[in-house]
């Protein structure tokens, strides 16, 4: 296999020195820019982008064609999994995502299967191995999958929740039925993130958007614990080169110590976390991955720059560190701020290797 020609992301997530703190963005393909929205018309939906693998490749590729980033993220969504499933996903404008078929029924949850990757979800892997022969091995590609309880809150809600009742009643009425959920969404997102390797991603990571939302004890039982056997089940390596996994838990920070100790390589955090703390309490085990709040990004050029300077400084000297938002960029978000911030990164990292 060739090398990379920039491999700073790979190197940071294993704790290895870098030069500068590498970068990309959760979200770096999405609507803030014009040129995502102008694809998203020609595809006529966001779902059938995602599943249109010459489109989804360009999209993956247009904030690097923008940005001096570290990395390409596959352009995809973690409910292609209930899609497979059959759950029937579909977007609404302004809406966000929604399956026509969430599960209520003891029935319908005892009859869900994992989905065979290479049968069901052969376009994201189709995509995986586009982008990667249109990167040249430039910088790495990140292919990702929802948690199992963040896929389950949307498969039992239906849609994104304020308070996600439906799917914490079941947990604390029926865990044993969330648990059987759970366990079908491992083995799933297992198959998927493997599939996606042997397809050409060079990291992966697991977006557990709503394990935050739970209690420590519930947190440990019906997120994190499944996090673990998703990573336990990944190949480490391909084509003899190491694979990183990083666990995101928005809203995880104070479970830090735990997810440095789920066999991750790198753990992502919110911008609620204190990274000068979080440092202290992972030790060497882990990389850390954030956590500029994104809602800095629209203040204007110099407070991104304030806010990258930070983030750098909070992290202080050495390996270990990937910079990234503490979630997703926003839609309101101008371009040029975040072209401030790649650059500000680029900048002002190097005083810190
Ligand atoms: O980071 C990237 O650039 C890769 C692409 C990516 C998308 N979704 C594209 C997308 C990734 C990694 C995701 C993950 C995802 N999807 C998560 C976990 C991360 C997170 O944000 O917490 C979740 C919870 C979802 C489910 C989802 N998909 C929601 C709630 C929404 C609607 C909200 C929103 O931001 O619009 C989506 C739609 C979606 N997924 C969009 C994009 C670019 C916007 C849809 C559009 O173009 O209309």
């Amino acid at each position: 296999m060739p090398k990379l020609k920039n491999d700073t992301l790979i190197r940071a997530l294993l704790r290895q020195p870098t030069p500068y703190t590498p970068v990309w963005i959760m979200r770096q393909a999405g609507r803030y820019l014009p040129e995502y929205n102008a694809t998203r018309a020609r595809a006529g939906s966001f779902l059938a982008l995602a599943k249109n693998p010459d489109l989804a490749t360009e999209v993956t590729l247009q904030p690097l064609a923008r940005f001096q980033l570290d990395a390409a993220i596959l352009f995809s969504d973690i409910l292609t999994i209930p899609d497979a499933m059959g759950l029937g996903l579909t977007f609404t404008e302004g809406e966000g995502p929604r399956l026509e078929r969430p599960l209520r029924e003891e029935r319908d949850i005892r009859k869900l299967a994992a989905p065979d990757p290479q049968e069901r979800l052969g376009y994201v892997l189709d995509t995986v191995r586009q982008v990667r022969s249109a990167l040249s091995d430039s910088v790495p590609l990140i292919g990702f999958c929802g948690s199992p309880f963040t896929l389950a809150c949307y498969m039992v809600e239906g849609s994104g929740s304020a308070d996600f009742r439906t799917v914490k009643t079941m947990l604390y009425s029926r865990p044993d039925l969330l648990h059987h959920l759970l366990e079908v969404n491992c083995r799933a997102a297992t198959a998927y993130l493997n599939a996606q390797i042997e397809a050409g991603a060079q990291v992966v990571m697991i977006f557990d958007t709503w394990g935050g939302t739970l209690g420590a004890a519930e947190y440990r039982e019906f997120s994190l614990s499944y996090m673990r056997r998703v990573l336990q089940g990944l190949k480490r390596e391909h084509h003899g080169e190491r694979v990183p996994s990083i666990l995101f838990t928005k809203g995880g920070g104070g479970w830090l110590e735990a997810q440095a100790a789920s066999g991750c390589d790198a753990v992502g955090v919110d911008w609620t976390v204190d990274l000068a703390a979080a440092r202290e309490r992972v030790g060497q085990r882990v990389c850390l991955q954030g956590n500029l709040d994104p809602a800095v990004l629209p203040a204007g050029k110099q407070a991104v720059r304030a806010g990258v300077a930070a983030v750098l400084a909070a992290y202080g000297k050495g390996a270990g560190h990937v910079f990234n938002l503490g979630h997703g960029v926003s839609q309101f978000t101008p371009p040029e701020n975040v072209a401030a911030l790649v650059e500000a990164v680029h900048e002002l990292s190097p005083a810190y290797h």
